[in-house]
């Protein structure tokens, strides 16, 4: 495995595919949501407008056969029994949820991260949505799963040393944490708890949707090494700056993505072993 910790900027179904099985000890992968309409809702009450983003735009079936292949090639690069945990919203997370269930991989938990800040609703038509959701996986079948990393101890000092519950109260991103207008940025706090309490220090976490480098951000002063890929050079470019910022920017190197060995591309239906 690499020494330092490595920004990549490509695609991550290509990237993921030219490395060896088993290099990483845990994933986080915060995915696009396929949640973007062509032009995005505003209000006149503030300056939030929903999400309007080419990257996090598919067709049910090209969002299925994307989210299989990387799913596919994440439980490939990280170790047996090792820990993948993959956020989502109402919008997607039944569909990477029920693939993981395809890919008979141990589902742990179901976090729910409720965000007491939340944007209103904008239509006025439904409820305040105001939750995410992380699927806690092990990365091996129901029967196999065994001896996932998991610091109960650790885990409690969230919770005021009570067992910690798997609904977690934090709030959105901080504006002054904010970077590049990235529409969706995880906050440190959260992906702090997720590397503390199941991953190690010395580890390699990947994150295949990198985006500005929140899992960098949290990670690499917990003494965790990161691997990150992120499709958008202005996305990187970012990351470096919040790295240096954070006087981090030794910890990590950036590279280009090598010329894929095969291009990648979103199979259709058809091409997967799953028959809905
Ligand atoms: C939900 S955001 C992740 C945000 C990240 N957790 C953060 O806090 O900055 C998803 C990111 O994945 C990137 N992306 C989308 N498709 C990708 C792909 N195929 N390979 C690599 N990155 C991709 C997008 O550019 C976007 O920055």
């Amino acid at each position: 495995m690499r020494k330092t910790s490595t920004s990549v900027t490509g695609d991550c179904l290509e990237v993921l595919r030219d490395l060896p099985a088993g290099i990483f000890d845990a994933c986080i992968a915060d995915p696009p949501y396929n949640m973007s309409k062509k032009r995005g809702l505003a209000w006149a009450f503030s300056r939030h407008v929903t999400m309007q983003e080419t990257w996090d735009r598919f067709s049910n079936e090209e969002y299925f056969a994307f989210s299989f292949q990387w799913l596919s090639e994440v439980c490939r690069v990280v170790k047996p029994n090792g820990n993948l945990f993959v956020f989502g919203t109402f919008h997607n997370i039944y569909t990477l949820g029920f693939i993981l269930q395809q890919l008979d991989r141990k589902v742990l938990n179901s976090i729910i991260w409720v965000k007491p800040n939340a944007q209103p609703n904008i239509t006025c038509r439904m409820l305040t949505e105001s939750s995410e959701q992380m699927v806690w996986a092990c990365n091996n079948t129901r029967k196999d799963a065994r001896h996932w990393t998991f610091h109960y101890a650790e885990a409690k000092q969230f919770n005021d040393g009570k067992q910690l519950r798997n609904v977690w109260s934090l709030p959105l991103t901080r504006r002054s944490e904010r970077v590049a207008g990235h529409p969706s940025q995880k906050p440190v706090a959260l992906l702090e708890r997720v590397v503390k309490i199941a991953t190690d220090p010395g580890d390699w976490i990947l994150d295949p949707f990198a985006g500005v480098g929140s899992t960098a951000a949290a990670a690499l002063p917990l003494d965790r090494h990161v691997f990150l890929v992120e499709k958008q050079a202005r996305y990187v470019r970012a990351q470096a700056e919040r790295m240096k910022s954070l006087s981090l920017g030794g910890k990590l190197r950036f590279k280009a993505a090598a010329a894929p060995k095969r291009k990648a591309s979103a199979k259709p239906l058809s091409s997967h072993p799953i028959s809905l």
